[in-house]
C-alpha cells in the first residue's frame, strides 16, 4: 500500500492550469489528459484513495475540500522520501477525513516532458472538474450493496446490469470475480469494468475486487493489484459499513495448483490455507464480534458448484478442488462466526442454498453471469433483490 502526504511537501509553484475532462477516451492530438479515472478504493470513515491515470508521465495530486468549503488540502503519493512522480498511474491516499462528512475533490496534474539527473522540465499542467464523495458512516445501521459477477470481460453487459438498481443509495459495488476472462492487455482492466464503473459511480464510492479463478489467469494476473487496492495487501480482507461486516475471501484457483493448466506456477493451496488462518483471527475481532450483520462474499461457493460435488468421500474433480476446499477451510470458521447470508457465483446459474440444506448455519446465494444483486443491511433483516438483463426481479427475499 503507498503513503500519501498532506501536501505541505508535494505542493510545488502555483501553475496555470487546464480544466479537463478526467476520462478523455479519445486522444487523438497527443494532449497531455487524464485519461482514466479518479476512482475511488477503501473508502473508510477516515479517508479513502484516488486512482487515476494520465495520458504521460508527469506529477499528479489530488485537492480536497469539505463540501461548501473553501479551505483546500492537496494530497500527493509519497515513498521513501520520493513524491512520486514520472508516473501514469497514480494512486493518492486521502486520510485524516471526519466520518459520514461530504467531501469534494479534483486531479491535478504536470507533464513531464524531460527528466534527467539534474533536468527536469514540465510540460502541460491540467486539472479536472471537481468530484463528490462521503466518508462511511461507522455508525450507520442501514448500508447497501451491489454485488455482480462473472462478467468475462462484458462490460456492455455489466453496464446494462449495473443500470437496474440504485446506486445512489449504494456504499460500495462489489464485483465478484471473473470480471475479467483472462489478463493479458494492460488496458483491460480499464475497458473491461473500470471505465464503466467511472461512468456509473466510481468517482462517488468504491468497487472491491474479490477475485475469481479467472482474475487468476494470463500473463499480467500478478499486475492486477496495481489497478485496484488491497487493504493490507491482500485480496481478502474485512470491511465495515456501520453495523454491517463484509468478508471478502479469495477462493483463488479452480483446480489442483499441480494441474497442466498452470505449468507449476500457481501456489493456492498455500494461499487458502494461510487465508484460513487469517479467518480464524478476524472473526474474533472486536469489529467483527460486534457487527449486527455479518456477510460474506466469495467467488466459489462451498457446495453446488459445478461440477458439483459435495461427496467427500471421493477425490474431487479437478474443477471442483477449490470448492471443497472452501468447503474444508472455510466453512468450519464460518459456520461458527454467526455469518447472516453468502453470496458467490462461479457456477453461471443460480442456485440458493437454504441454511441446513449441506453443512451451512447460513444461507448461500449464488449468483449467475447475467444478473446483479441489490443487496440491504439492517438490524432486523439482510433484504435481496436480483436483477435480470431486463430488469425483471428474479429474487426479493428477506434473510
Ligand atoms: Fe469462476
Amino acid at each position: 500500500m503507498k503513503n500519501s502526504i498532506n501536501i505541505l511537501l508535494c505542493f510545488m509553484a502555483f501553475f496555470s492550469l487546464t480544466l479537463v475532462n478526467a476520462q478523455e477516451s479519445e486522444n487523438t492530438d497527443n494532449k497531455y489528459v487524464f485519461n482514466h479515472g479518479p476512482y475511488l478504493q477503501g473508502t473508510t470513515d477516515t479517508g479513502t484513495y484516488v486512482y487515476f491515470t494520465t495520458s504521460s508521465k508527469g506529477f499528479s495530486y489530488v485537492e480536497l475540500r469539505k463540501q461548501g468549503s473553501e479551505n483546500v488540502q492537496k494530497y500527493c503519493a509519497y515513498n521513501d522520501g520520493l513524491i512520486e512522480a514520472y508516473n501514469t498511474m497514480n494512486t493518492i491516499e486521502i486520510t485524516g477525513l471526519t466520518p459520514n462528512t461530504s467531501y469534494e475533490y479534483r486531479l491535478v496534474s504536470k507533464e513531464i516532458t524531460k527528466f534527467q539527473p539534474y533536468t527536469l522540465a514540465y510540460g502541460d499542467s491540467i486539472a479536472s472538474g471537481w468530484y463528490h464523495f462521503k466518508t462511511v458512516d461507522n455508525r450507520a445501521k442501514k448500508s447497501a450493496f451491489v454485488v455482480v459477477n462473472d462478467m468475462h470481460d462484458n462490460s456492455e453487459k455489466y453496464k446494462k446490469l449495473l443500470s437496474h438498481v440504485p446506486l445512489k443509495d449504494a456504499d460500495a459495488v462489489f464485483l465478484n470475480g471473473d470480471i475479467m476472462t483472462y489478463f493479458y492487455k494492460p488496458e483491460q482492466p480499464f475497458t473491461s469494468f473500470i471505465d464503466v464503473s467511472v461512468d456509473e459511480f466510481a468517482t462517488e464510492k468504491p468497487f472491491i475486487i474479490t477475485r475469481g479463478n479467472h482474475e487468476t489467469r494470463g500473463p499480467l494476473a500478478r499486475r492486477l493489484k496495481e489497478y485496484v487496492l488491497r487493504p493490507d495487501g491482500k485480496y481478502y480482507g474485512l470491511y465495515m459499513y456501520g453495523e454491517t461486516a463484509v468478508l471478502v475471501l479469495d477462493s483463488g484457483e479452480d483446480k489442483y495448483d499441480h494441474h497442466r493448466e498452470y505449468y507449476g506456477i500457481t501456489a493456492f493451496d498455500q494461499y487458502r490455507e494461510e487465508q484460513a488462518e487469517w479467518l480464524k483471527k478476524v472473526v474474533l475481532t472486536d469489529e467483527f464480534v460486534n457487527a449486527r450483520k455479518r456477510i460474506v462474499i466469495i467467488h466459489i461457493p462451498p457446495f453446488g458448484g459445478h461440477p458439483v460435488n459435495v461427496d467427500t468421500t471421493k477425490p474431487p474433480r479437478p474443477g471442483a478442488h477449490s470448492l471443497s476446499e472452501v468447503n474444508r477451510l472455510f466453512m468450519p470458521v464460518l459456520n461458527n462466526s454467526n455469518i447472516d447470508i453468502m453470496f458467490s457465483g462461479h457456477t453461471h446459474r443460480h442456485a440458493l442454498i437454504e441454511t441446513g440444506e449441506y453443512d451451512n448455519t447460513f444461507p448461500i446465494v449464488i449468483n449467475d453471469n447475467k444478473s446483479i444483486l441489490w443487496v440491504e443491511s439492517t438490524p432486523r433483516k439482510i433484504h435481496v433483490k436480483i436483477f435480470n438483463e431486463e430488469g425483471e426481479m428474479m429474487l426479493n427475499r428477506s434473510f
